[in-house]
Formats: structure tokens, sequence, C-alpha cells
């Protein structure tokens, strides 16, 4: 059997990325080129400087990911981009790369959803065993996802505001910490003790979901009120004692869904999942369960990256699914 070589494309957000994949997991070239200096003195994602700067970048990134590939286009089996979820803007520029090459050199199109993708980075890392549960945990995202097969994904929980790298983000900014904040909170929560009572929102009985706006809006009000009345709060102390309450939903109700679906094995997915707490107490919570293993990607392969798009779309070529000229981004796409 010919080898399968997959090149995925990814500008969902604020990277620009371009990765090779051969026969669904092995990485052959992974570059990404990365935004965040010219966003981080808006504090923010700005969707206008996104779209540019992929423009900018696309040939570039596509170029380097050619050349370290040493394959030529005849070699790919296939392009993989992502369709959405997004800002359109910068989705579009992905998605219009993808569709002129597969015109240009006669490559089946398969399209990825963002999701899909940081699931799949998983499989770069290690075999993926069915059932299994994956938390995605992003800028955009916070959900739990049973799947009992390749390409089948069941969301049993989600965010109902605020997803939880968002709520990183906005906590950063209130300790005047740069974007994106969430390393930044990581690093200091490291430094600091968990000694400051904030809220942990369990929501009802049995729930899947999460919340983070109120969690969020607790720590405001608490650097707030500590100004007022004059005193100085240590950010070390704010930033661990938020991130306990952050790591102790995730990694509860993760455990809770993966003894209720009797899953073997469970996936972290997503920009957080780069989060030394949330690794190291979930890597605990999970040894305590039985015959359950658990994957956590490398650093590189958290955050948006091009490399888990073509892995994806790996699954999904073989799967027969298949996009043509007229794909369009789709910024609210479903999974
Ligand atoms: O998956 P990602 O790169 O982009 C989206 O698809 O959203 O996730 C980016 C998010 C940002 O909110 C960023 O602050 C957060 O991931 N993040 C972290 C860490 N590294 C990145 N949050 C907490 N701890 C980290 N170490
Ligand atoms: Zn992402």
């Amino acid at each position: 059997m010919n080898d399968l070589y997959i090149l995925g494309i990814e500008t969902s957000c604020d990277e620009t990325a371009v990765a090779i994949i051969k026969n669904g997991t092995e990485i052959i070239s992974n570059v990404v080129a990365s935004q965040i200096e010219s966003h981080k003195r808006f504090g923010g994602v700005v969707p206008e400087i996104a779209s540019r700067h992929h423009v900018e970048q696309m040939t570039i990134v596509l170029e380097e990911a050619m050349n370290e590939s040493k394959l030529t286009f005849q070699d790919l089996s296939a392009i993989a981009v992502t369709a959405g979820p997004g800002l359109v803007g910068a989705l579009l520029i992905g998605v219009e790369a993808a569709k002129s090459l597969s015109f240009a050199h006669s490559l089946p199109l398969v399209p990825v959803h963002h999701i899909a993708g940081h699931i799949y980075a998983n499989r770069l890392v290690k075999e993926m065993q069915f059932p299994l549960l994956a938390l995605v945990v992003s800028g955009g995202h916070t959900e739990l996802i049973y799947m009992k097969e390749h390409g089948h994904f069941e969301v049993i929980g989600e965010t109902r505001d605020d997803a939880a790298g968002e709520a990183y983000d906005k906590v950063a900014r209130t300790l005047n910490l740069p974007y994106p904040g969430g390393p930044h909170i990581d690093r200091l929560a490291q430094e600091g003790e968990a000694t400051i009572d904030l809220p942990r929102a369990w929501l009802e009985e049995g729930s899947y979901d999460f919340s983070f706006s109120g969690l969020k809006s607790a720590v405001i009000n608490t650097v707030h009120n500590a100004e007022q009345r004059g005193e100085t709060i240590k950010p070390e102390a704010l930033a661990a004692s938020f991130q306990a309450s952050v790591v102790d939903v995730l990694v509860e109700k993760t455990i809770r869904a993966a003894k209720q679906y009797n899953v073997k094995q469970v996936l972290l997915a997503g920009g957080v999942a780069a989060n030394q707490g949330l690794r190291v107490r979930l890597e605990q919570a999970i040894g305590t369960l039985d015959n359950v293993d658990l994957i956590i990607p490398p650093l590189k392969l958290c955050t948006d990256n091009a490399a888990m798009i073509a892995a994806a779309g790996s699954i999904f070529y073989e799967k027969g699914i298949r996009a043509d000229l007229s794909l369009n981004a789709n910024p609210g796409l479903d999974l």
C-alpha cells in the first residue's frame, strides 16, 4: 500500500500553520507562524489584523512545510483544512489556499472541524482506544466529547458562557499580564498558594456542562474590592486560587464522565491542555481509575497547529469525506 501523506492547513485564529503527516500518525513537517506579537498590544486577537497576517504568511509557511518534508505535491494524497469554527476572515485564507492547491494539483480536499483537529493531536502521540472521552479546553471551547469510534463525536458537556481559555485570558488582563494570559497565570500559579476562596460552578447534579463567567467575575471583584480597601493581593495567590477552581471542576467532571461512560482512554486537547496544573492533576486523577489510559499531547501540539488538522484529515480522508471547490469557511461549524 502507498504511504498516505496529508497536508494540513490551519488559520482559524492567530496562527498560520501548515503541516504534513504520514500515514495519520507521523509528523513529516509542522510549521506554525504565530501572530501573538501583533495582537499583544490590543490585549486580544484583532480579526482584521489576523486575516491580513494569514495572507502574508500563508505562502511562506506552505513553502517551508513543503521544503522541510522533501516531498513534492505529487507525493501528497490530499489537502486537509480547518473549515470552522473560528474567525471567518481568518478561516477564509486557509480555505482558499487549500482549494487552490486542491485545484492546481488535482488533490482531494478534506474539510476538518477545528475541535476534531485538537482531539486528533493525540493520535500523533499514541494510538486512540475506543470508547474514549476527550476534554477539549481552548480559547473558544470547553467541551467533554465522547467518541465510540473514529470520526464519531458526541458532545456530552460544554460551557454555558466563557471558555476556559477565555476565562484565563480575562483574569490575566485583570492582573495586567500580557495576552494570551493562560501561560502567565499558569506560571504565577506555580509560585503561589491557593489561599483565596473562589467559587466552583458544579451546576445541576449530574451535569457535564461548565460555567466560568461567575469565577471570572469573582476574581475581578476580589481585585477591585482589595484596591478599594487599599490592600494589595498577591498575584501568585490569586492565580493559584483561580487555577485551582478551574482545574477542580475540569478534573472532577472528566473523571465522573470517564466512569459513567466506561471509557478506555481519556484525551486532553486544546490550548489550555498546555496548563501544568491541569496536566498534573488530571494525570493523578486518571491514575486512580482502573484500566483507563491517558494521553496528554506535548505543548506544541496543544495550541493551534496544522499537524492536528492533517491528523484528523487522515482519518476523514480514509472515511471518504471530501469537499469540492464550493467549500466555504463556516465560523459556526458544528462538530
Ligand atoms: O487552542 P488554542 O491555541 O486556540 C483556540 O482554538 O482557542 O487555545 C488558546 C488558549 C488561550 O486562551 C491561552 O491563554 C490558553 O489557550 N493557554 C493556556 C496555557 N497555554 C495556552 N491556558 C492555561 N495555561 C496554559 N499554560
Ligand atoms: Zn484551537
